[in-house]
């Protein structure tokens, strides 16, 4: 088993191992006051794992009920948030009780942002069952939902108590879901680390899972730990995403994040070398390691369609866009450019 310590406004360990599912009731209570404890989980994760996280609990002595909802995005909305906070008023929860986020991304942003705001903020613990919530979205606490007018634009900083990370959940992960949260390792490897790079590159999907899941947590705490409400350093985390959200909501959200982001950062990859920030080579390298994951690095849309999405995202600050450039495989900068100059950047990137 391995711990990642997070230092932000209250510090958590995320803890990484197989079988930790079983010590759920353990590590809770050690975070926790009360003795209810709410697992939320969509109704996919419920069948597969909700019984053991359960049991876990009870045998720790919480008393516990559960509120589950339809797996997927859609369910990201105000309507299940108002659902899940009257569930919890419903349920006598104080705040001393504990919410218990078992799932992927969907469920643990969802589960925060009722955390954050039921009774002005209760306790919660994050137990990731995506590759992507365990190496980016149960760290770091950014909680919300979808709006109709677009992702994620309700929400608040709001840190977990812990995070229980039991990777056998991965073995259940449909293929492409599991593909979705590589993308997202392979952000952290050109972001912060070429050693990494070098080893998803030998090992393809086959990585060591803890030491891989280890090292993007421990890479994504150093980032909070500096900026933890996102004014800075933290948009890092944003590399290929601008493009990616613009792919997203192109595809009608048909194309999935991971896929998505796995084209951005090819895209900017791209872009970069053109406009000299970067080698051809290192661009090159990009697409490999995207490709060595059955990821795609090409996308059908128009840079001015990618632009109009672009512009709509909460990155854009004023007339100014701050996007993630790489440099090097281990390195990328910060590039503010005025939003007049994105369309050329994402026509840099497509195919010529
Ligand atoms: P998700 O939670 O919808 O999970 C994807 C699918 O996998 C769901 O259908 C779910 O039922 C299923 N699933 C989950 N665990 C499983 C398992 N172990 N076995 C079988 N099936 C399982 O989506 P996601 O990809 O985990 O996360 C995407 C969400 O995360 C988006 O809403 C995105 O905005 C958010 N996100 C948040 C942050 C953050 O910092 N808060 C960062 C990145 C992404
Ligand atoms: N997933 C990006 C962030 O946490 O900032």
């Amino acid at each position: 088993m391995t711990t990642v310590k997070v230092e932000v406004s209250g510090s958590y360990c995320v803890d990484i191992g197989a079988g930790l599912l079983e010590e759920l009731g353990v590590r809770a209570l050690e975070v926790a006051k009360g003795t209810a404890a709410v697992i939320v989980s969509d109704d996919t994760v419920n069948a597969l794992y909700g019984d053991r996280a359960e049991t876990a609990l009870v045998r720790s002595g919480f008393s516990v009920c559960r509120f589950v909802f339809p797996h997927g995005e859609a369910s990201k909305n105000g309507t299940t948030y108002l659902n899940l906070l009257q569930f919890l008023a419903e349920h006598s929860i104080t705040r001393s009780d504990l919410l218990v986020a078992l799932g992927g991304g969907v469920t643990g942003d969802l589960t925060g942002f009722a955390a954050a705001t039921f009774l002005r903020g209760i306790r919660f613990v994050q137990v990731p069952t995506t590759l992507l919530a365990a190496v980016d979205s149960s760290v770091g606490g950014k909680t919300g939902i979808d709006l109709p007018a677009g992702k994620n634009l309700a929400g608040a900083f709001y840190q977990p108590k812990r995070v229980v990370c039991d990777y056998e959940t991965l073995r259940t992960l449909p293929p492409d879901i599991f593909a979705d949260g590589c993308a997202e390792v392979i952000k952290y490897s050109i972001l912060g680390s070429p050693e990494l790079y070098d080893h998803l590159l030998e090992k393809g999907a086959d990585f060591d899972t803890e030491a891989v899941i280890a090292q993007c947590v421990a890479m994504k705490r150093d980032v909070v730990r500096d900026d933890e409400f996102d004014t800075g350093r933290r948009q890092l985390l944003n590399l290929g995403h601008t493009i990616a959200h613009g792919i997203e909501a192109c595809s009608h959200y048909e194309i999935s994040h991971g896929r998505a982001v796995a084209m951005g950062m090819a895209i900017i990859a791209r872009a970069a070398a053109r406009k000299g920030y970067c080698t051809a080579e290192c661009a090159e390298a990009i697409e490999r390691v995207i490709r060595r994951f059955g990821l795609p690095v090409e996308t059908e849309y128009s840079a001015a369609a990618l632009t109009q999405w672009a512009l709509s995202d909460k990155k854009r600050a004023g007339n100014r866009i701050t996007l993630v450039v790489p440099r090097k495989i281990g390195h990328c900068d910060l590039v503010k450019i005025p939003v007049s100059e994105l369309q050329d950047w994402m026509e840099a990137g497509l195919p010529l």
